[in-house]
């Protein structure tokens, strides 16, 4: 069984990917870490995106450093580019058949990585909560960080993700939608269970 998660960031579907994961027993794969080693990567060695995505290693997705603003802005720039994400679909694609099931998270699990997922969810928040989510993130973690700032930061962020030409980040057709605006991440995840378990039986 695949749960495809898709979302802008700051939506929550990271969080409740895992928790998901958690719950259902299955294996749980951050797809955006994937897009961040490459763009860490590309930006520290210098070399091209392309070639650093036919050579990714597991032990890319433990640099320190992917978690970070800068490494999201380097991922959404490499992720605009066809052979990187062609590079990195047959990853995604032996993770999501690996049993007992899995959930992946990203932006275009649902339409183009696991179009056959038996469960689909879009999540996302409006634009004004996800900046302010990210802003107290940062806050708390010791970061300056101007709320005006991270605003325009993730207008463009989620300006490039939806208009690049290659899988842009989109709901599939049979995507259940959560806004999180107004839920928190424990509502958000009794949401998804719900569901979960409605297509469970209906499949059953
Ligand atoms: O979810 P995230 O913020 O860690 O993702 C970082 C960037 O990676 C995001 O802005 C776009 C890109 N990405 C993508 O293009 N496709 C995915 N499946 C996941 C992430």
């Amino acid at each position: 069984m695949i749960v495809a998660i898709d979302g802008p960031a700051a939506a929550g579907k990271g969080t409740l990917a895992k928790r998901l994961a958690e719950h259902l027993g299955f294996n749980h794969l951050d797809t955006g870490l994937i897009y961040r080693a490459v763009g860490v990567k590309h930006l520290e060695t210098g070399l091209d995106a392309i070639t650093v995505a036919r050579a990714l290693q597991p032990a890319d997705l433990s640099h320190p450093g992917l978690r970070g603003e800068a490494a999201g802005r380097a991922a959404s720039e490499v992720a605009a580019i066809p052979e990187v994400r062609q590079a990195l679909l047959d990853f995604q694609r032996r993770f999501a058949q690996r049993p007992p099931g899995a959930v992946l998270d990203g932006r275009d699990i649902g339409t183009v990585v696991c179009p056959d997922a038996d469960i689909k969810l879009f999540v996302t928040a409006s634009l004004e909560k996800r900046a302010e989510r990210r802003w107290k993130e940062l806050i708390a973690k010791g970061e300056t960080a101007i709320a005006e700032r991270v605003l325009q930061d993730m207008r463009d962020r989620d300006a490039r993700d939806a208009a690049r030409d290659v899988a842009p980040m989109a709901p599939a057709a049979d995507a259940v939608l959560i806004d999180t605006s107004e839920l928190d991440a424990d509502a958000a995840f009794a949401a998804a269970l719900a569901i979960v378990h409605r297509k469970m039986t209906t499949k059953a």
